[in-house]
């Protein structure tokens, strides 16, 4: 390996995208023969920068136009004022964004985290490239064309050492890890008694979550609705866990117990056995969330996302396994560019899980050796939900209003979101991996502030919390817009609201989509109530709104700018700028999610 030919591959990544790509990055290095790094923008060791020669950046976006909870220390520092100008001028170095155009900050954080870098003197290789959750095809449709000309470029200024040839892309790659199978029986620690009621003084995080035990586990819509909704409750005393309206608590899930049983049959695995796991290749460290020695029910269990949908690479080295010549054929035609179009409908139009994929090529499946596992399946990722509840109403509690995702495409089973189903199907008593991070709303402190909430759905959960919040302390000013499709079905917290209406603390809107012909949502409700929302809005008030309906929050915005025209007297001109304003001072927020 030449001394000079260093690459180092950087990565922000929520889901996991940012992160496949990134080590993809490194694997095409390798095959270049550089001697490449790849790692979370928040594990590097960031005073090494300004020595750095050649870096690729890949960063998503979330729907906020936050960056990544992984490079969230890194953005703070390098968009620090002071930074000397021309730091970093002996770098030069590539971006890719990942992101969707859905939203408003379309990949703001590759496109901002580009710009800064030039401004430190950095050298870019390429325009910053922007792939788009939006396209036909998926990201791939950016990533792949982006990857050819970096490479062209790369190696224009870092030429192949001499007598050396890339590495052909039909050599199998080495796994990431060896494993080792131990023949005497091993055991875990026994989880559900593990920390609880015992945790360290450092607030629970993603590295040393709180195990805690799941207290309620309430169907809060009619049995007969088409969604099952819960409110669920934790016990986080002795956690050193506080929290305040607006933040998240995030949940490490498992795979449900039937997938996890399939999955162990399929690769003919046995889940009683144990395994050691050492590292293979230095520069990428071990996994630190499993036990050592492991079962593979655990493995499966809590680490291997084998019900999320495939990436392009996962067929990559899943084709280096076949010597089935039909399944061999479509698993290299899925890795051409023609072949494209067809893995996308294969996998992500339908969301095909990676266990149907591999039960679609069994012949393939039987020669994938077990320490590939960690190289074609990615990890488990955690969830996020926002906090229903007020530390202040309740200081030993987290609640979690939250939906479970089912919902059918062309394939006979339906989809189902793994963390919502495994929450929804566990009792009471069960214990809970969990840590708490701030959220993206923030309310308003002064309590005198007159608030106003537009939450449908379980979009009312950061709501719910900051209510709670302000009405235990019998602070009033609180309106709340709720919608939902009926009066008795999916009403939830109906009695909380009530009881609070009846107290003068709380101003209460309801819209009930499916109970008349004519749809009935929350911005009609605006509309109706302008001339309130109007002064609310002139007292000083803040204005906010949550929820997963996609066209929603542009239709409440809609109407709130209607109001402002109507009440104000101003065009749309003036009434946009009004919300500007809101929004520049953060009086108007805006949450959604999917
Ligand atoms: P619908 O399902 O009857 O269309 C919570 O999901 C509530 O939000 C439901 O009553 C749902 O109505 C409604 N909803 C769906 N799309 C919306 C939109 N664009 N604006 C406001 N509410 C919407």
């Amino acid at each position: 390996m030449d001394i000079d030919r260093k690459l180092l591959i950087l990565y922000g990544s929520q889901t996991g995208t940012a992160e496949d790509v990134a080590d993809k990055v490194y694997r095409e290095a390798k095959r270049r023969h550089f001697s490449a790094r790849v790692t979370a923008l928040d594990s590097y060791d960031i005073s090494n920068l300004i020595q750095e020669k050649l870096v690729i950046f890949v960063c998503s976006t979330s729907g906020q136009g936050d960056p990544p909870d992984n490079m969230k220390m890194f953005w703070r520092f390098i968009l620090r004022k002071n930074l000397p100008v021309n730091s970093l001028s002996q770098m030069s170095y590539a971006m890719l964004g990942l992101g969707d155009s859905a939203y408003q900050k379309f990949n703001f954080v590759a496109k901002k985290l580009y710009k800064r870098l030039q401004q430190l003197g950095a050298g870019s290789l390429l325009p910053v490239a922007l792939a788009d959750d939006q396209h036909d095809l998926g990201p791939d449709a950016v990533i792949y064309p982006w990857l050819d000309s970096l490479w062209k470029k790369v190696l224009n200024i870092y030429p192949l050492p001499p007598g050396r040839e890339i590495i052909s892309s039909s050599i199998r790659p080495p796994s990431r890890y060896t494993t080792t199978f131990i023949d005497k029986t091993a055991s875990h620690p026994d989880l559900d008694n593990y920390r609880i009621g015992n945790h360290s003084q450092a607030a629970p995080s993603q590295s040393n979550p709180f195990y805690a035990k799941m207290t309620s586990n309430e169907r809060v819509t009619a049995y007969d609705h088409f969604q099952d909704v819960r409110l669920i409750r934790f016990d986080i005393s002795n956690s050193n866990i506080s929290y305040s309206p607006g933040d998240v608590v995030v949940i490490m899930p498992q795979n449900s117990p039937e997938t996890v049983t399939e999955f162990i049959n399929h690769m003919k695995l046995k889940d009683d056995n144990f395994f050691h796991i050492q590292q293979q290749d230095l520069d990428i460290g071990l996994p630190h969330t499993l036990p050592q020695p492991c079962s593979v029910q655990y493995l499966v269990q809590n680490y291997l996302d084998i019900n999320s949908v495939p990436r392009r690479s996962f067929f990559e080295l899943l084709s280096f396994f076949a010597d089935n010549e039909l399944e061999k054929e479509k698993l290299e035609e899925f890795c051409t560019a023609e072949g494209q179009e067809e893995l996308y409908t294969y996998c992500n139009r339908v969301r095909r899980s990676i266990l149907e994929v591999l039960q679609d090529f069994p012949h393939t499946s039987a020669n994938i050796p077990f320490e590939y596992l960690f190289d074609l399946i990615p990890i488990l990722q955690p969830r996020s939900f926002s906090i229903a509840s007020s530390q202040k109403m309740y200081p030993d509690e987290i609640h979690v209003l939250m939906a479970v995702v089912k919902y059918k495409t062309k394939m006979f089973k339906p989809r189902l979101g793994v963390c919502s189903t495994w929450l929804a199907g566990i009792s009471p008593g069960t214990i809970v991996p969990l840590w708490v991070k701030k959220g993206t709303i923030a309310f308003p402190t002064d309590t005198a502030c007159p608030v106003v909430m537009v939450g449908p759905g379980t979009g009312c959960a950061p709501f719910r919390s900051f209510i709670q919040e302000r009405t235990v302390a019998g602070i009033g000013g609180n309106t709340l817009y709720f919608g939902c499709r009926n009066k008795d079905k999916d009403y939830y917290c109906k009695d909380e609201w009530t009881t609070l209406v009846n107290k003068g603390l709380l101003n209460l809107m309801t819209a009930f989509s499916r109970d008349q012909d004519d749809k009935i949502y929350v911005q009609h409700k605006i509309l109706e109530s302008k001339l309130m929302l109007w002064n609310i809005l002139e007292s000083g008030g803040w204005f906010y709104v949550a929820g997963n309906a996609k066209r929603m929050p542009d239709d409440v915005k809609d109407a709130v700018k209607q109001v402002i025209m109507d009440c104000g007297s101003k065009s749309e001109d003036e009434a946009e700028q009004y919300i500007h304003k809101l929004e520049q001072c953060r009086r108007y927020q805006a949450e959604t999610w999917s």
